[in-house]
C-alpha cells in the first residue's frame, strides 16, 4: 500500500465513512468472503455473490461467468464509489452483458475465422463476432457457472474460481481444467492468479473483463482518465479487429501512451485503427515481455476522484478497449444508461489470434504443462 492509501483510509474511517473499515477489515486483515443468492439461471442453477473486503478495497463476485459485480474503491476524501460497469440481475447478466466484469475464456479476444491448426490437425471453434470467434466462443468461461471456494490465508482473503471445460467444448481440443484465484491483500491489492492444464494440446489465453471507470460507474466517460503504457509496440488490424502480424511502432500514432495522456487526447484522431476500431479495441506489446513474476505495465489515474490503479502482470500483452461498442441501450448497476466510451478494459494476456500468428508468443498448452497466469491491480487515490 502506498502511504497516499493509507491516509486515505485513515482518513475515511476517522469521518466515519465506513464503520466497516474502521474495525474487522483492517484489525483483522480482511474480512472473510460471505455469500449470498443472487439469481436463478433459466435451468434453475443458482447464482451466489461473494462478497470480500481487504486493505478498503470491496468486490462482488458471482459464481457465474466469475463476474466481478462491483468493486467498490475510496477516492481521496476516503468516499466509497463502484468503479466497474455491471448488471442488478443476473437476467441482465445472461442476456445483454458484453463481458462485464467477466473471466474469459478459452481464448481473450478474437481467431480469425474461429479456425487454428495444432499438431497438423485443423480445429473450427465456436463463431460469434461477425466469421471471427471472440473471447472462447458463444459459451465461454463468462457464461459459466464457477466452484467457487472462499479462503483467509495470513492477512489476505479470497475466492478460488475452478471450471472444467470438456474436450471438444467450444471447438477447442483437450480437457481444460482451469483454475482462478482472487486476492485481496491487507493493502487492498486484487491479485489474479490463473492456472491451466489439458489432456490433450491445446491453445490457451485468460484475462480478466472489468470495465473500468474510476469516477464511479454511470457517472460519464473515461476520456479525461490519464493512462501510461510502458509499450513501444502494438498489434495492428484489418477491418475485422484481426491482428495483421505486424508489431508497429507506437512512436507519433495515438497509440503512444509511454508518456501519460488521457485517454481521450487522440481519440478522435482520424487514423485508420482507430476507425476499425470505433476508437482505441488494440494489443499492446508491452515492452518486459513474458516474466516469471508480475512487472508494472500500465497506470490509469482519475484526475477528479484521484483514484488510480496500476496493473502489473506476467503476460506479454494489454489489451486496451475503451467501450466502443456501449451505445446507450443498456442500463448498469447504478440504474444509470452506458453510453460510448463510459469504461475502458486493460485486459493482460496474450495477444489476439496467436494460434494462427507463428511470430506471436506461443499460446499452446500441452499435457503435463501447467498454464500459469498472474495479474496485479493496485489502487490509490
Ligand atoms: C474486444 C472488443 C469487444 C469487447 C467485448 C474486447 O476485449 O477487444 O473488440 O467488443 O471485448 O465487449
Amino acid at each position: 500500500m502506498d502511504m497516499s492509501r493509507r491516509t486515505v483510509i485513515a482518513g475515511a474511517a476517522a469521518a466515519g465513512v465506513t464503520a466497516a473499515l474502521s474495525g474487522t477489515a483492517h484489525a483483522t486483515g480482511g474480512i472473510k468472503p460471505v455469500k449470498e443468492l443472487f439469481g436463478r439461471l433459466a435451468d434453475g442453477t443458482e447464482v451466489y455473490r461473494w462478497s470480500l473486503e481487504n486493505g478498503g478495497t470491496r468486490m462482488k463476485v458471482l459464481s457465474y461467468g466469475g463476474i466481478v459485480q462491483s468493486l467498490e474503491l475510496p477516492d481521496r476524501r476516503g468516499r466509497y464509489a463502484n468503479v466497474s460497469l455491471g448488471f442488478g440481475t443476473i437476467e441482465d447478466y445472461v442476456s445483454s452483458s458484453p463481458y462485464f466484469g467477466a473471466l474469459i475464456g478459452r481464448y481473450g479476444n478474437r481467431i480469425d475465422r474461429g479456425r487454428f491448426t495444432l499438431d497438423g490437425t485443423t480445429y473450427q471453434l465456436s463463431v460469434n463476432d461477425g466469421d471471427h470467434s471472440l473471447h472462447g466462443g458463444a459459451q465461454g468461461f463468462d457464461k459459466r457457472v464457477w466452484d467457487v471456494q472462499p479462503f483467509r490465508r495470513g492477512s489476505d482473503v479470497g475466492l478460488r474460481l475452478r471450471h472444467t471445460s470438456a474436450d471438444g467444448e467450444m471447438g477447442y481440443p483437450g480437457t481444460l481444467k482451469a483454475e482462478v484465484t482472487y486476492t485481496l491483500t491487507r493493502s487492498g491489492d486484487w491479485r489474479i492468479d490463473y492456472e491451466a492444464t489439458t489432456d490433450k494440446p491445446t491453445v490457451c489465453n485468460l484475462t480478466s473483463h472489468v470495465y473500468f471507470n474510476l469516477a464511479g460507474e454511470g457517472s460519464g466517460t473515461v476520456y479525461d482518465h490519464e493512462l501510461s503504457i510502458a509499450a513501444s509496440r502494438y498489434t495492428p488490424v484489418d477491418a475485422g479487429l484481426i491482428p495483421t502480424g505486424e508489431l508497429a511502432k507506437v512512436a507519433g500514432t495515438p497509440f503512444d501512451f509511454r508518456r501519460t495522456k488521457t485517454v481521450g487526447e487522440d481519440i478522435r484522431d482520424a487514423h485508420q485503427q482507430l476507425l476499425y476500431g470505433k476508437g482505441i479495441d488494440h494489443n499492446w506489446v508491452l515492452d518486459k515481455g513474458i516474466t516469471a513474476r508480475p512487472e508494472h505495465v500500465a497506470t490509469l489515474r482519475d484526475p477528479r476522484s484521484g483514484r488510480t490503479m496500476k496493473i502489473a502482470t506476467t503476460e506479454p500483452g494489454l489489451q486496451f478497449y475503451s467501450g466502443n461498442f456501449l451505445d446507450g441501450t443498456l442500463v448498469g448497476s447504478g440504474g444509470r444508461i452506458y453510453r460510448q466510451g463510459d469504461a475502458l478494459c486493460l485486459e493482460t494476456q496474450h495477444f489476439p489470434d496467436s494460434p494462427n500468428q507463428p511470430s506471436f508468443p506461443s499460446t499452446v498448452l500441452r499435457p503435463g504443462q501447467t498454464y500459469r497466469s498472474t495479474t496485479v491491480h493496485s489502487f490509490g487515490a
